[in-house]
């Protein structure tokens, strides 16, 4: 089985999770127990805070049976250029063997998240888009989750 299991503020990581339901992914969506400020402002303070200090925060259980065999891939928004809180959760509480990574951000970049999986999970793949929601051929570059048999 392969699985998107993802966290998403502002619906960029919904258009991805959109896409690779269309490939034949289950799609798991991770939500906050506590949710972040409506304010645009006020969110971009929290999450960066909560980013900064590599908070784990609270979440919902996931309904979530992995096999050794599944393909697993995480999908993480960029808060403060690094991955968000809800993911760092996931990431301390399963042993995930060898994830992708998807990752959105509004630059296209993502400097500390990175380095953080560089160091944490140096066998993985990583993909960078640009907020999917807004310039969707980013999508493009999800084909490189596609395995070596060209099969996704
Ligand atoms: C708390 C917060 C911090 C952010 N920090 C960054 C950042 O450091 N660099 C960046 O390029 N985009 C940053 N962004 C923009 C998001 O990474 C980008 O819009 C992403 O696509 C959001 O994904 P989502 O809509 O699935 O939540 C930030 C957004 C939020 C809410």
């Amino acid at each position: 089985m392969k699985y998107f299991i993802y966290f998403s503020e502002t619906g960029n990581g919904d258009v991805v999770a959109d896409y690779l339901k269309e490939k034949d992914f289950q799609i798991i969506k991770i939500e906050m127990k506590k949710r972040l400020a409506k304010s645009f402002f006020f969110k971009m303070m929290q999450g960066g805070f909560l980013a900064s200090i590599h908070a784990k925060s609270k979440i919902n259980d996931l309904d979530l049976n992995l096999n050794m065999d599944d393909e697993v891939v995480i999908g993480s928004p960029i808060w403060n250029a690094r991955l968000a809180s809800p993911i760092n959760t996931i990431l301390k509480k399963y042993e995930f063997v060898r994830p992708s990574f998807v990752l959105y951000s509004g630059s296209g970049t993502a400097k500390h998240a990175l380095k953080y999986l560089d160091k944490n999970f140096h066998e993985s793949k990583v993909i960078i888009l640009k907020e999917p929601k807004k310039y969707e051929e980013e999508l493009n570059k999800l084909s490189l989750l596609e395995n070596e048999n060209g099969q996704n």
